[in-house]
């Protein structure tokens, strides 16, 4: 289900842990980009017809004979190559130049100093910071090719031979401490490649779409909705593909944040007319998690009680062939080793969204060769409202795993009530695009306030709002003062049962993002 654009580069993977922001770096230049495993053959290489090869970065060595060595066909087919650190040590190895330990490790930050212009460093400052990460290096270039840039220790920091179109970098230009990197991308890809910069959500919409028709033709299809921009733009590009032979099923677990559901239904339901089985499920989570504290029973149990009920709501459906799945390109890549050895995983993660197995259905997944903000652009062309387009990520289980103890309907209305005037005052304050998550937990313990003349004893609220690019890490958001002090005299003063809020401060490591 690629929508396979006629102008791609491949980049072939060595094992860098780099790999995934190389193919991001040429997408935000609007060629379109995948990561291939490094044993590709040539003869498949000129199937692909890609405009231009990269060579990645890697951990291993071209001194030793067990390191990963590509076809040398590779370069032969007169298509332009770029290697990256591990990848120009490759071309100096496998086409008669001298690879030798560096006597000096170079790491981090390191001063370059450009040689020669053509054609690489084009238009670019010829003294230029960039991130090195290597134990070996070029000695002597290959014949035909000629040296273009030098740092302090490394002699032979960049090398091309314009005749073959085949160039090598000893840094790393996709990274953001190479602050120009991507300048000499789009060097590579527009002036070596002759590439177009035409890869943008509009042509992926439509090729998207083209290949949608084709694969489902006149069968029917299902799909997970969850409310979050994966799973409804992957709705709404197969909705556009073959309207009404999709079928959505919302299911709402009792755990959502407040209005959640009826913004669901009023977006995919009323806005674009799409057939949408919205199911309230909650009596019956609400019934298995009596009692139940542990985080990752919680998990579990609603793991397992979703699949039932979207197992039910669908065979109400009658024949269906088809899953549709918004997996997403990190996924794929994550779950595709180097070697060459390819599995497909079901995006299960800890994910509630994951999938019935055994219903035995085909998969189609049209988000399986894009990014995240790839991800928004496509819904922001598909005129997905912007509470969709931003929303935050939502974990599966939803608030159950944001109220510590027992999860009963008076605690999660009470919850839902102060995580509400959290994202409200958030987005008063235009901060909703800078932070990454921000939302309420429900601790297990009460203490003493007073209000009014009274004495109370009730819950408190913590507040959580964390920084984060990818969820791996995260900072806690330093919020204004202003704001911290009216969600808390809102939540006091709002919400019934709650007479205190507190902030978390704890980054991720040693915290999490979640409280369970
Ligand atoms: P932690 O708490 O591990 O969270 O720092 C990292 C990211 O994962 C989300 N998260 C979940 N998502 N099901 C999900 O779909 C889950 O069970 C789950 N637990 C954590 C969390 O919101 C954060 O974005």
């Amino acid at each position: 289900m690629t929508p396979k654009p006629g102008q791609k580069i491949l980049i072939l993977d060595f094992g860098a842990q780099y790999n995934q922001l190389i193919a991001r770096r040429v997408r935000e230049a609007r060629v379109y980009s995948e990561v291939v495993p490094y044993t590709i053959k040539p003869d498949e290489l000129k199937k692909e017809q890609p405009k231009g090869l990269i060579l990645s970065g890697g951990p291993s060595s071209v001194r030793l004979k067990d390191s990963p060595f590509p076809d040398p066909g590779i370069f032969e087919l007169g298509i332009p190559i770029l290697g990256i650190c591990y990848g120009m040590q490759l071309m100096g190895r496998m086409l008669g130049g001298t690879v030798n330990a560096a006597r000096k490790k170079e790491f981090g930050k390191t001063e370059l100093a450009v040689d020669r212009e053509e054609p690489l460093f084009k238009g670019l400052n010829p003294n230029l910071i960039c991130w090195m990460s290597h134990g070996d290096k070029i000695a002597k270039v290959p014949p035909g090719f000629a040296s273009y840039a030098h740092t302090f220790h490394t002699k032979i920091a960049s090398m091309g031979d314009p005749v073959r179109k085949l160039y090598g970098v000893q840094f790393h230009p996709e990274v953001f401490h190479t602050p120009w990197g991507i300048d000499l991308i789009k060097n590579f890809l527009y002036d070596i490649c002759e590439c177009k910069p035409s890869w943008t959500p509009e042509n992926f919409v439509d090729l998207a779409v083209k290949d949608i028709r084709h694969k489902i033709r006149n069968r029917k299809v299902i799909c997970g909705l969850s409310g979050g921009v994966d799973s409804s733009v992957t709705a709404a590009l197969i909705h556009k593909a073959v309207g009404k032979q999709l079928t959505c099923i919302y299911v709402d677990h009792g755990f959502m944040r407040r209005g959640e559901s009826e913004q669901v239904r009023q977006t995919f339901e009323s806005h674009f007319k799409m057939n949408l089985v919205c199911v309230d499920a909650s009596a019956r989570f609400f019934k298995r998690m009596a009692g139940v504290t542990d985080p990752e029973r919680k998990r579990k149990i609603i793991g397992e009680e979703f699949i039932r009920v979207f197992e039910e709501e669908a065979s109400k459906l009658g024949k269906i062939d088809f899953l549709a799945q918004g997996t997403l390109y990190p996924d794929v890549i994550e779950s595709e080793s180097h070697t060459g050895a390819t599995s497909v995983k079901i995006k299960s993660h800890h994910n509630v969204g994951g999938l019935p197995e055994k219903m035995r259905l085909m998969l189609v997944e049209p988000l399986r060769y894009i990014f995240k903000d790839e991800v928004r652009n496509v819904a922001r062309q598909l005129e997905l409202p912007p509470h969709i387009v931003y929303r935050q990520p939502f974990p599966g289980p939803g608030l159950a795993i944001r109220i510590i103890g027992e999860v009963t309907p008076k605690r999660v209305k009470l919850l839902q009530e102060a995580d509400a005037i959290i994202l409200e005052e958030i987005f008063k304050a235009g901060l909703s695009r800078d932070v990454w998550q921000y939302f309420g937990v429900l601790p297990l313990i009460r203490s003493v306030g007073v209000m009014g003349d009274e004495r109370t004893y009730e819950y408190p609220i913590v507040i959580r709002a964390v920084t984060s690019e990818d969820a791996m890490t995260c900072d806690w958001a330093r919020l204004p003062y202003q704001v911290l002090e009216k969600i808390s005299n809102r939540i006091v003063n709002e919400v019934h049962g709650v007479n205190r809020c507190v902030f978390d401060i704890t980054s991720k490591p040693p915290g999490t993002i979640e409280w369970e």
